[in-house]
């Protein structure tokens, strides 16, 4: 009798998704010692939890070639799940249910042997509370946020920072004709990588990270100096995340039904605002960049990364390693709890080389 893989894709989706889905059909197909069936599951688990189900059959025709497409072919949601599955009441209110057992039942009475799940933080942890009721679940890793412990890099990350320096590089010649501010907002929730790191590659004067609350008259000194001086034009790049001194992080209060986090948003609008609020009237134009970081096609970094991340997946289920995780430690792929990686967000460390880095080449960090 043939085994059976199911594969999911959570949360927001990435460059890098698809590489993953195509590693695990490519290698479950060249196994020598069983037949198997690699079988999506449309939505993260809703294919399981909708009536009737919706799953799609992966087989290496349908995944031949998809590693360079950006998404996900099985697709994702960041909103509900089988712990918080939203139900509209007669009122026309909206509450969650728990259909974690009827997942777990579900997902039994198909005769999957292994469960593949690709996902950031949120579906890391519903993962290992499913782990704990039996649920043989292997774990992936993916965001553009980079955020996930155990691991050094989740692929999509890297794409992120190519979409954000490629973004930064255009601000910089414009900022320069006018004479301007320009301000980039970058993704990443609570941290700073994507914003960091395009502002090291690019090289912005000023870049405002979650981890490093900033001093808006400290920004506005270096705006001074680099206005008054030589070069009268400045970049700043801003993470989402990011808030001032005595402040707090920019949110939409758009309440998306089932969704599980505050949605980031206004960042560079305030920062201008507290600028201007000062009394400084600079040209100030803001950038948002938003999900252009989370489409297109994959680097070739993020490529290798999913697809070394896809094979070692496969091979942890067929050796029956549930509640791991694959994860990246230079320059091996190795497997770790999921229970470990979902301990503590990953943020930049601000003693860290790549802010010192920063700091040694004139960038401000906003303190
Ligand atoms: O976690 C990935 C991420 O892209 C964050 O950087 C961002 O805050 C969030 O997802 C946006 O989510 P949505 O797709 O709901 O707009």
């Amino acid at each position: 009798m043939k085994k059976r893989i199911l594969v999911n894709t959570g949360g927001g989706d990435c460059p890098g998704l698809n590489a993953v889905i195509r590693a695990i059909v490519k290698s479950a197909d060249l196994d020598p010692d069983n037949e198997w069936e690699v079988i999506g599951s449309i939505d993260a688990y809703n294919g399981i939890l909708l009536e009737p189900m919706e799953l799609m059959e992966l087989t290496p025709e349908v995944v031949g070639g998809i590693h360079v497409q950006g998404g996900t072919i099985i697709g994702s949601t960041n909103k509900g799940g089988p712990y918080a599955w939203p139900i509209k009441n007669a009122d026309g209110t909206w509450s969650a249910v728990d259909r974690s057992d009827e997942l777990v039942r579900k997902v039994q009475m198909q005769h999957f042997d292994a469960v593949i799940s690709i996902g950031g933080d949120g579906s890391q942890r519903i993962s290992q509370q499913l782990f704990e009721k039996g649920f043989p679940v292997i774990g992936v890793p993916k965001t553009i946020d980079n955020d996930l412990g155990s691991t050094d890099y989740t692929f999509g990350f890297q794409t992120a920072v190519e979409t954000a320096t490629e973004a930064l590089d255009k601000l910089v010649t414009t900022a320069a004709s006018h004479h301007r501010i320009q301000i980039l907002e970058v993704m990443g929730r609570d941290a700073g990588w994507i914003a960091l790191s395009a502002a090291v590659a690019g090289g912005a004067e000023i870049c405002l990270i979650p981890e490093i609350p900033y001093d808006v008259d400290k920004i506005i000194s270096v705006i001074h100096d680099r206005m008054n001086g030589k070069r009268r034009f400045a970049n700043i790049i801003i993470a989402e995340g990011a808030m001032p001194k005595d402040g707090q992080q920019s949110t939409d209060p758009d309440n998306e039904i089932g969704r599980n986090n505050v949605k980031l948003a206004g960042a560079a609008l305030e920062l201008s605002r507290l600028i201007k609020e000062r009394g400084y009237n600079y040209d100030i134009r803001e950038t948002i960049l938003g999900h252009l970081q989370r489409g297109g096609t994959p680097n070739p970094f993020d490529r290798i990364l999913a697809t070394q991340f896809g094979v070692k997946a496969f091979e942890l289920a067929k050796a029956e390693k549930f509640g791991q995780m694959v994860a990246y430690r230079h320059p091996n792929i190795i497997s770790v709890p999921i229970k470990d990686a979902i301990r503590k967000y990953k943020l930049v460390d601000v003693n860290s080389d790549l802010v010192n880095t920063a700091r040694k080449t004139g960038i401000c960090m906003g303190d």
